[in-house]
Parts: structure tokens; C-alpha cells; sequence
């Protein structure tokens, strides 16, 4: 996606969302910048105890924090009109760049395609006929409802999103489309309002980045995944230490710019989950949709699109 369409727009940090990611010194050791969200250095110094667990609601009030700016922010997309104009081009055209076909975009609703994404995942799902797939933050719907056509009345899919107008833009498209194997729940990444064990493929579209607790996204798609399920997801990556004045902006993170981590703590969070057959790949050619994100801060130097696959096996 673009930071707030902000390759013609300036970045609007508002009041509310320009909050700085400080990191901090506490008694039990460094508290530390992970993934730009504030968290908790292993420390097993027992007299810290009571630190560490407010450590631990400071960290959790700080994530609150971030996904609040992350909310207002796509909340003001969701609201937004349903024509196929961005600010650059149309939303198609972006799309196709990420490889989706022009079938693709003509078989779903109007207003599904946001022109949020940075990928396509559904080049990876190899999604078949009666699979339950889950898109983790599913924005309008654009990759849930092509999902639908594959999977077909056998199979279902379920959007997950913690933006409650989202959510209603994606119900809503739904009906417009006559959709009946699609459902739309409003929830966080973190905690997915989905049962263990039901899933067949994740799918996810530059979402990931944007949560400040990674490990956690991870787990919990582990646990609703059947065994044998898979993750396909494109998504930001860091490519090289951004300058502090991005990684400190809220309005960068938003613009799933500064959420990015790299791809061996990716690999290592998505280990710690449980999952075996993990691959990441960059995709070098996204650098050249990623440079109109933030003009004149070459920002194409430090994050890059690419696709994460892993699979459950127990
Ligand atoms: C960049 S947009 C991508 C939307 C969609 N995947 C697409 O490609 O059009 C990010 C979406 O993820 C949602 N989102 C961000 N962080 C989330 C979180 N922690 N839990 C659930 N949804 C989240 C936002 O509300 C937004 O709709």
C-alpha cells in the first residue's frame, strides 16, 4: 500500500497519531524497540518482578496505542469514495503491477479494491475447492472475494479486520456482489475470532508489518491453521536500518513503512510458532511501486515486498 497515498499527498501525522516510539531504561535491564513497538528485554532478576509485569501493561498499552493510529488511518480509507481513482493512477492499474488479471478485477464488487496491498497472494495460495481460507486483515474484501470464487460454495473464507468500518465496506460489498461462502469478523490479528484447527490457507496482503506484535499474529495463525495448513501472505520486509526520524514516524507506520522487520527475525518468530517450510522472498521489482510511498526519502533502499510461505506440521 501507499503511506496514506502519500505518493501525492504530504504525510498527515495528526495530533492524535504522531505519538513517538521512544525506547526507555527501566531498573531490570533495557527495555527495547522490537518490531517499533516497546518490549521487554529477557531479565530474570527476581527483585524486578513487579516491574516486569508493568514492563509487560506499558508494553500492551503501547501496541493499543499503535493499532489505535493504525485504525483511524484506514478507518479514513474506508470511508472514503468507492471510485477506482488513487492518487497516482487507478487502483487497477496498481494491481496489475502485483499481478492480478484484469478478469480478476472485473469479477469482483466495486469498492472491494482499495489499493492497499503490496502483493498477491493468491499467485501462492493455490487455493482448491472446498478449502477454508482465512485473509488476515481483509481491508474491502478485494482478496477475500477472488479467494470465494476459488474455494467455491464448498469452501469459505473469512475476513478478519480490527476496523470496524472496514468491516461494514466489506459486508457491504458482499451483498453487492451476492456473495454467500464469504464472511467479514471484526477482530485483531493478534487474537483471531477464529476456532484451533479449522483452517486450510492464511492468506494476508500487507498486514502484518503493521502489527506491533508479530510473534503473536503468528501464533494464533498457527493455532486456527488445520495440520498440513499453510500461511501465504505478501507482505513489507526491512531490507536496511531505517533513519530515525521514519522509524520514530506513526504516520510511517501506518503506511506499513516503518512496522517492517527483517527477514531473519520473521524467519525466527515464525520458528518460535511452530511453523516448518518457511520461505521469504523479496520481490525486487516491487521497489518500483514502494519509491512513490515517500517521495525524496528513498525509501525503496530499506523495505521491500515479498512473499512469506510456511506450513503447520504436527
Ligand atoms: C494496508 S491495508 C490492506 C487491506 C487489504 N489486505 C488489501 O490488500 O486491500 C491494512 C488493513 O489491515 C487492517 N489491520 C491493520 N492492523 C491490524 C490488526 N492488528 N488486526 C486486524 N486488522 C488490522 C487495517 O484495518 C486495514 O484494513
Amino acid at each position: 500500500m501507499s503511506t496514506n497515498k502519500s505518493c501525492c499527498n504530504n504525510q498527515e501525522a495528526t495530533d492524535e497519531t504522531s505519538t513517538e516510539l521512544v525506547s526507555e531504561q527501566s531498573c531490570c535491564g533495557n527495555i527495547v524497540e522490537e518490531n517499533n513497538a516497546i518490549t521487554e528485554k529477557e531479565n530474570e532478576n527476581s527483585c524486578c518482578s513487579n516491574q516486569k509485569e508493568a514492563n509487560n501493561i506499558s508494553s500492551e498499552l503501547e501496541n493499543d496505542q499503535i493499532r489505535h493510529a493504525v485504525r483511524e488511518n484506514y478507518k479514513k480509507y474506508a470511508l472514503s469514495s468507492d471510485g477506482n481513482e488513487s492518487c497516482c493512477g487507478s487502483k487497477a492499474d496498481v494491481s496489475l503491477q502485483f499481478g492480478y488479471s484484469i478478469e480478476d478485477l472485473a469479477s469482483i464488487p466495486a469498492g472491494a479494491n482499495l489499493g492497499l496491498g503490496c502483493g498477491n497472494p493468491q499467485a501462492i495460495a493455490d487455493l482448491k475447492t472446498g478449502e477454508v481460507v482465512v485473509d488476515l486483515g481483509s481491508g474491502g474484501g478485494f482478496d477475500c472475494f477472488l479467494a470465494a470464487k476459488q474455494v467455491g460454495e464448498t469452501g469459505k473464507v473469512i475476513g478478519v479486520d480490527m476496523t470496524p468500518e472496514m468491516i461494514s465496506k466489506a459486508r457491504s460489498n458482499a451483498n453487492k456482489g451476492n456473495f454467500t461462502n464469504v464472511e467479514f469478523r471484526l477482530g485483531e490479528i493478534e487474537n483471531l475470532p477464529v476456532a484451533n484447527d479449522v483452517v486450510d490457507v492464511i492468506m494476508s496482503n500487507c498486514v502484518i508489518n503493521l502489527s506491533p506484535n508479530k510473534g503473536q499474529v503468528f501464533k494464533e495463525a498457527f493455532r486456527i491453521l488445520k495440520n498440513d495448513g499453510r500461511l501465504a501472505i505478501s507482505d513489507i520486509v526491512l531490507t536496511n536500518n531505517l533513519p530515525e526520524h521514519i522509524r520514530k514516524d506513526i504516520a510511517m507506520y501506518s503506511g506499513c513503512i516503518s512496522g517492517a522487520s527483517p527477514i531473519n527475525e520473521l524467519e525466527k518468530l515464525l520458528e518460535n510458532a511452530g511453523f516448518v517450510d518457511i520461505k521469504i522472498e523479496p520481490k525486487d521489482e516491487s521497489r518500483e511501486f514502494i519509491k512513490d510511498w515517500a517521495p525524496g526519502t528513498k525509501i525503496e533502499d530499506y523495505i521491500i515486498s515479498s512473499t512469506i510461505q510456511a506450513r503447520k506440521r504436527v
